[in-house]
């Protein structure tokens, strides 16, 4: 039996395009999950054109379904459960997910909501977790606008902290400060006092100018470089008292956290800003607003025939 999905093609519009594609077969220790709706990363265009996923092969990480097939070994959620998942080959009708790398979706959220969790919510949760997020800190998220930066900015507020966004634009701030930022600046200007956090998805100049407004004992997290600018620390920079600057990759089991989102989700202590929607067929047209920085949040695709509803709508 053949699927839908969204294989990477070097000659095609954002090198992917639609395909037929064996059914994926569920091993040991995973489940086949009927796809319903997905996200689109950076993450996903880079690997479609690094080859890091290779030509022919499904791509995607974010999806969100009903599993249709349970493992056999008896692990893992049953046949008819909703699940959020951050799989490869997620761009596709049907996916094979590894029982660890899911959480079940409690009822009152909607699937399509549930699909932008996994690669931006899972960085920002554990990027902030691993900088030691706590009450009172100043926390600054650079890159705000996007999918990240607004889970960030949520999960810190809502922890207590003192939440400074950064964006490229009063436009590209819209919502910020009703999603908990005590401050929107455009870039860095006018920030003077130092902060205990730095989330930084831009990378270039304004990651060494975070890096400069870390205070003594803080802790930036270089979760990405959207900016693709080399960063040039001036002399001296990174002489001082310690503070540190740490790498990060989404890694390990995503189950769990996969499942805390979603719970706050549920409880209403966390909101996917979905700022483009649309069936999977627009693929090319999702990946040029997220290049073009015309995404407030998350790329939402609707997968199949399922959710195939237009832009606006909400049902899963
Ligand atoms: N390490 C990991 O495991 C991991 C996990 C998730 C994401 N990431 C990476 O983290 C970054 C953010 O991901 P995302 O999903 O939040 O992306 P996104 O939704 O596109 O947001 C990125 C933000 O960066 C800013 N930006 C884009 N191009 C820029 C440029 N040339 N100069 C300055 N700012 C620019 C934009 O804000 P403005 O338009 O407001 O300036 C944009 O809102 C990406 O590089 C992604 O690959 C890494």
């Amino acid at each position: 039996m053949s699927v839908r999905a969204l294989i990477v093609d070097p000659s095609a519009s954002e090198s992917v395009r639609l395909a037929e594609v064996p059914e994926p077969v569920a091993g040991a220790g995973q489940v086949l999950v009927e796809v319903h709706h997905a996200s689109l990363n950076h993450g996903d265009l880079n690997d479609a054109r690094s080859g890091r996923v290779p030509p022919g092969a499904v791509l995607g990480s974010d999806a969100a379904g009903v599993v249709v097939r349970a493992a056999e070994d008896g692990t893992g959620p049953a046949v008819g459960t909703r699940v959020v998942a951050l799989t490869s080959g997620a761009f596709a009708e049907r996916a094979a997910v590894d029982v660890g790398a899911l959480a079940p979706v409690p009822d009152p959220v909607d699937l399509a909501v549930a699909a932008a969790l996994p690669v931006a919510g899972l960085a920002a949760l554990r990027s902030l977790r691993a900088a030691g997020l706590a009450a009172g800190k100043r926390v600054l998220v650079t890159g705000a606008s996007g999918g990240v930066g607004r889970f960030a900015v949520q999960l810190a507020a809502h922890a207590g902290a003192h939440v400074i966004a950064s964006v490229g634009s009063a436009a590209r701030g819209a919502g910020l400060a009703e999603a908990g930022a005590d401050e929107v600046l455009i870039g860095l200007a006018g920030l003077d006092r130092p902060v205990d956090i730095v989330i930084d998805n831009v990378g270039g100049p304004q990651l060494v100018e975070a890096w400069a407004l870390l205070a003594p004992g803080g802790s930036a997290q270089s979760v990405g470089w959207t900016s693709g600018q080399p960063a040039v620390f001036p002399p001296y920079a990174t002489i001082g008292p310690a503070k540190s600057l740490t790498s990060f990759v989404n890694e390990g089991e995503f189950g769990p956290d996969l499942g805390v989102l979603v719970q706050r989700v549920a409880e209403g202590t966390l909101a996917a800003q979905i700022g483009w929607r649309g069936s999977w067929e627009r693929v090319a047209e999702a990946a040029g607003v997220l290049r073009g920085r015309r995404v407030n949040g998350k790329a939402v695709l609707d997968i199949g025939t399922i959710g195939t509803i237009g832009t606006t709508g909400t049902q899963s």
